[in-house]
């Protein structure tokens, strides 16, 4: 009989780095309040976001990207040649060909890498972190870089007061590679495509979404996904340090958080707000808000961190790290 060698890799993965990008445009609720019907006051109530930014016209996704993958790289102390696998969770690039991960493995330096983008909208970033620690512990990369990067202003019509409000543009990214004991757990993921028509893009125009369904559904449906994430980690909410909730909706996190500190997670638990001063990035916020809250010492190295993503699909997926 035909034997198939197999590859197989380290036990155990961890994030060696992390890293991210902004655009220099920061947009005020005050700003948007001049070109569509609506104001600071409507926006920080419903939203919890003050500010976010834009790309310029000539600024690309890739170029974002490129940005926000090589500060991770460098968080890490890597080089380009230690790493042989790139992924682009985006939901965002102009046209599917080329995707985004193999321009920005090129402009990185990363030399023929495994490369491709990877489309779970909101939840991509927790969807590609959770390929990137089996791709390394199968053996089939040796480290991965996982870079979100969005240009959400190229996809919201820019007078849309129930969109354009929320989305933003920005990178955010995280390199994946071995580790003598587990520092990234299980990823829990799946989809509710019953509700796929809640938010919607079609003919790559722009996005559409019924909002209160949404809503309702992050509300009520994230929080136990989360908590399973953290099972599946053979951890209990009280061992989580940090949370990070997709950055959709400021009231969308709290209610998480509550809903976690409810079943059992410390009163003292850390929740990410980056949105307030992000917007809603898609891919991005996740990994954004970690460099973030790392650079304002709001997250240690160490310290045992829940994310949680979802949107479109709709899509979720989650797992527990330790912070580099
Ligand atoms: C989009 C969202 C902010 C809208 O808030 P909402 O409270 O559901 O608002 P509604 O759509 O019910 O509209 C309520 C009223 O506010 C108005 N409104 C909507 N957007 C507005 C804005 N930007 N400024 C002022 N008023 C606005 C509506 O026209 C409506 O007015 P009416 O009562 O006179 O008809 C909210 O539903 C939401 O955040 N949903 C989740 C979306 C999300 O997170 N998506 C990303 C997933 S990845």
């Amino acid at each position: 009989m035909t034997t198939i060698r197999q590859t197989s890799g380290p036990p155990a993965t961890q994030i060696l780095g992390v890293g991210s990008y902004q655009p220099e445009r920061i947009v005020t609720n005050d700003e948007l309040s001049q070109i569509m019907d609506t104001s600071d006051q409507w926006i920080r109530d419903r939203v919890g976001i003050v500010e976010r930014r834009f790309a310029a016209k000539d600024e690309r996704l890739v170029d974002m990207a490129v940005e926000a993958g090589s500060k991770a790289l460098s968080d890490a102390g890597l080089e380009p040649s230690d790493v042989d696998t790139v992924i682009v969770p985006n939901c965002t690039m102009p046209s599917p060909i080329p995707n985004a991960a193999a321009q920005v493995a090129d402009r990185i330096g990363v030399k023929a890498a495994g490369a491709f983008d990877l489309n779970a909208a909101c939840a991509g970033f927790c969807y590609a972190l959770g390929v990137a620690s089996d791709l390394v512990k199968s053996g089939s990369s040796q480290r991965v870089l996982v870079i979100g990067a969005e240009k959400l202003t190229d996809v919201v019509d820019p007078v849309d007061r129930a969109n354009a409000i929320i989305f933003a543009d920005g990178a955010g990214a995280a390199v994946v590679g071995p580790a003598d004991e587990p520092r990234i757990g299980p990823v829990v993921w799946g989809s509710a495509g019953d509700l796929v028509d809640t938010i919607y893009m079609r003919e790559h125009k722009y996005i559409y979404q019924e909002g209160q369904s949404v809503f309702r559904w992050a509300t009520t449906k994230i929080a136990p996904i989360a908590q399973r994430a953290v099972e599946a980690a053979g951890l209990s909410l009280a061992d989580i340090d940090v949370l990070i909730p997709h950055q959709a909706n400021l009231r969308i996190v709290e209610a998480i958080g509550k809903k976690l500190k409810a079943k059992g997670a410390r009163e003292d638990l850390v929740v990410a707000d980056d949105i307030v001063h992000s917007g809603n990035t898609s891919s991005a916020s996740i990994p954004l808000a970690l460099d973030h809250m790392r650079q304002k010492g709001r997250v240690s190295s160490g310290d045992v961190v829940l994310a949680v993503g979802f949107g479109a699909g709709l899509s979720y997926a989650g797992q527990i790290f330790v912070a580099p």
